[in-house]
């Protein structure tokens, strides 16, 4: 069973294995955490993308962590869903992202893993909602990962987080 924490801070500054990438499908790089990633990352990252990409919404691909500081070791970039109402399947997709995240962490040996918040930025998917379905999943996913931290970049996010989590 996973330590689930929260934090207020940075996803390129986290003392873990591996830090989740909010990406697009490209996996070559964007803007919001995508772009902290890659910048701190350098070029290689997005080479390394686009050799492994294009990847689907729910799911998550691995990359080295290249420039990225020490002990992180890989960089895992999955796509959420753009928000399009509720409708379409996006509260699934976005469960998918958390699990297939722990998946892969799994499958490269990762013990301590960081996680932003997927899809409430540009893609626009309400924050108290994401919150609930990212601690609820990671909360209900067999995993070898010891710690969870879910990284929230504004407050807001925090307290949402903080909240889903004490429920
Ligand atoms: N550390 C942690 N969280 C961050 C950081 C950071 N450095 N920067 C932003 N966030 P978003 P999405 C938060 O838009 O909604 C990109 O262009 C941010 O405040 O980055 O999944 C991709 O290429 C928000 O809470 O990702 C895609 O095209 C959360 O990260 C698209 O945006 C997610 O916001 C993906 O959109």
């Amino acid at each position: 069973m996973a330590l689930i924490e929260v934090v207020q801070g940075d996803i390129t500054r986290q003392d873990v294995d591996a830090i989740v990438n909010a990406a697009n499908q490209s996996l070559m790089g964007g803007g919001g955490v995508d772009g902290a990633i890659h910048r701190a990352a350098g070029r290689r990252l997005a080479e390394a993308g686009a050799a492994i990409g294009p990847c689907r919404p729910g799911d998550a691909m691995a990359t080295p962590a290249f420039d990225l500081d020490p002990p992180v070791t890989h960089v895992i970039h999955t796509v959420g869903p753009v928000w399009r109402g509720g409708q379409h399947g996006e509260a699934e997709t976005l469960a998918s992202c958390y699990r297939r995240c722990l998946e892969v962490a799994d499958e490269l040996g990762v013990r301590t893993l960081a996680i932003p918040a997927i899809s409430t930025g540009v893609y626009g998917f309400p924050a108290e909602r994401a919150a609930r379905i990212a601690v609820a999943t990671v909360g209900s996913t067999p995993t070898s990962v010891e710690l969870i931290r879910l990284v929230a970049f504004d407050r807001g996010t925090h307290a949402l987080l903080t909240a889903a989590l004490a429920e």
